[in-house]
């Protein structure tokens, strides 16, 4: 009997696997299709590329009031596309050398839990049957394909798509509806709005940019704005008909025409069709129920990654997995969500970590906000032209420690980790800012907006 069986091998399971096995652990790692999962086969990584792309064009479109002049600049979109899948390779290849050289024995192959057996559990693939006296489900999530009439037979058609296909898409379709304003809609927007479609972003909420800062969300949409993406806020798809999506508003009807319709309404957690009903582990409604040491309802079954259906996050996937595996070690240590980073790589990019205003609010915590415009950088207004940001912290009125942070700039998904370590470690602004930050970053946003608050 094996130590440890691993169902997926996204970043929670191959980080789970590898971690599992450098202890000493005999660990079998299932993955139905492609090491690395979605973020690495058909999420954050490959949509990295191709922003990357697009972020190379547009600093050579814009490149003369920097004194540089670039003759004849074009976006090859099938070229990015090519990139984007050689990135994915050797991130991928990466992953499996990783795993073999840490022991992990890996099947290509589907899972399924089909009940106990003494001292363990047991597990059945093609190839046949494995026992664990542990298991650690990692099957992460999938979009959610909304009842919405005509959505099926668009998907079939290919006219909708989700983010899978948009990372791979042979032609910049020239007009392109997004339906969800959210991260994958907004930058899957990015990208195609610099590759030249005409988009049009459709959200259910009166904001985008789902829980990030109101005021950051609001920036946010001005830049898109002036970038051309068109936004309905407040509107529901109603229908998808032959070559347009129907978009109900308060007021009414817009029928937007398209090429292509991107959903990108949420994610769902893979909770369900493996078999864990054969070992009666709970599932809830947002996915597998367990606490921050990744257990579940069944002792020896963990959970890591979106499969739990908390966070969705790549980043706290890596952490739920070496939680999982040090319960599963004996060791303590539970995962703190408060101070859970999360980034949209848009054009800026956002940036957030902790207590929005609005969650601070609901939540009772007395806070104080400071912010400051990016262009308090040096380094932002020597890099930027006509571009706008900002950095905003909040503070706890009384104990003075801070409890959120928010970037709209340049680098802001490279600058937030220092901001999470702040929460983390409770340090008080007076502390916070005797911390030595290099000059000239946008990471200096930070300390000057922290000068902000009193004592
Ligand atoms: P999301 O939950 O971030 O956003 C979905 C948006 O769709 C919401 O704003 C919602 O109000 C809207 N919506 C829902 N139903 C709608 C309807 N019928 N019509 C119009 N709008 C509707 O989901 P998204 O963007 O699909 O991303 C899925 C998951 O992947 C999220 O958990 C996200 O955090 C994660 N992700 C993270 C990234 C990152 O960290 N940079 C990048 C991409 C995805």
């Amino acid at each position: 009997m094996l130590d440890l069986i691993v169902i997926g091998g996204g970043p929670a399971g191959y980080l789970a696997a590898e971690r599992a096995a450098r202890a000493g652990l005999s660990v079998l790692l299932y993955e139905a299709r492609a090491l690395g999962g979605v973020c690495l086969n058909e999420g954050c990584v490959p949509s990295k590329a191709l922003l990357q792309s697009a972020k190379i064009y547009e600093s050579a479109l814009h490149a003369a009031p920097f004194g540089v002049e670039v003759a004849g600049v074009a976006l090859n979109h099938a070229q990015a596309v090519r990139r984007r899948g050689k990135v994915v390779e050797r991130l991928v290849g990466g992953v499996a050398a990783q795993l073999k050289a840490a022991g992990v024995e890996v099947v290509m192959e589907s899972a399924t839990v089909v009940g106990r057996v003494s001292g363990g559990f047991k597990v059945r693939s093609e190839s046949g049957e494995r026992e664990a006296s542990r298991l650690l489900i990692a099957t992460g999530s999938s979009p959610v394909i909304p009842p919405i009439p005509g959505l099926e037979g668009a998907l079939a058609s290919g006219f909708a798509i989700t983010s899978r296909e948009a990372l791979t898409l042979a032609k910049v379709p020239e007009r392109l509806v997004v339906v969800g304003g959210g991260a994958i809609g907004l930058e899957m927007a990015a990208y195609y709005n610099t590759a030249g479609s005409d988009v049009t972003v459709v959200e259910l909420l009166p904001s985008i940019a789902g829980a990030a800062d109101r005021e950051v969300a609001e920036l946010l949409r001005r830049e898109y704005e002036r970038r051309g993406v068109k936004f309905l806020l407040g509107a529901r798809v109603a229908r998808f008909g032959e070559g347009s999506v129907c978009a109900a508003l308060e007021d009414g009807e817009v029928e937007l025409p398209a090429d292509k319709v991107l959903l990108s309404v949420g994610r769902r957690a893979n909770a369900a069709g493996f078999g864990l009903e054969s070992i009666g582990a709970e599932v809830g409604r947002a996915g597998v129920v367990s606490d921050e040491y990744g257990r579940t309802s069944v002792e020896g079954v963990y959970v890591a990654g979106d499969a739990n259906g908390r966070h969705m996050l790549a980043h706290t996937a890596y952490r739920e997995a070496e939680a999982a595996v040090n319960a599963m070690l004996g060791r303590r240590d539970p995962v703190r969500y408060h101070a859970n980073p999360s980034v949209i790589y848009a054009k800026p990019e956002v940036a957030c970590v902790g207590h929005t205003e609005e969650s601070a609010r609901e939540a009772g915590i007395p806070y104080e906000a400071q912010r400051l415009p990016a262009s308090y950088s040096g380094r932002f207004v020597a890099e930027t032209e006509g571009e706008n940001g900002l950095c905003k912290i909040l503070v706890h009125k009384t104990h003075r420690n801070v409890i959120g942070a928010h970037l709209i700039c340049p680098y802001a998904s490279e600058i937030i980790w220092g901001a999470a370590a702040l929460i983390e470690t409770e340090l008080r602004v007076r502390d916070a800012r005797e911390l030595i930050v290099p000059h000239p970053t946008l990471s200096e946003l930070i300390r000057e907006t922290l000068w902000k608050f009193g004592d």
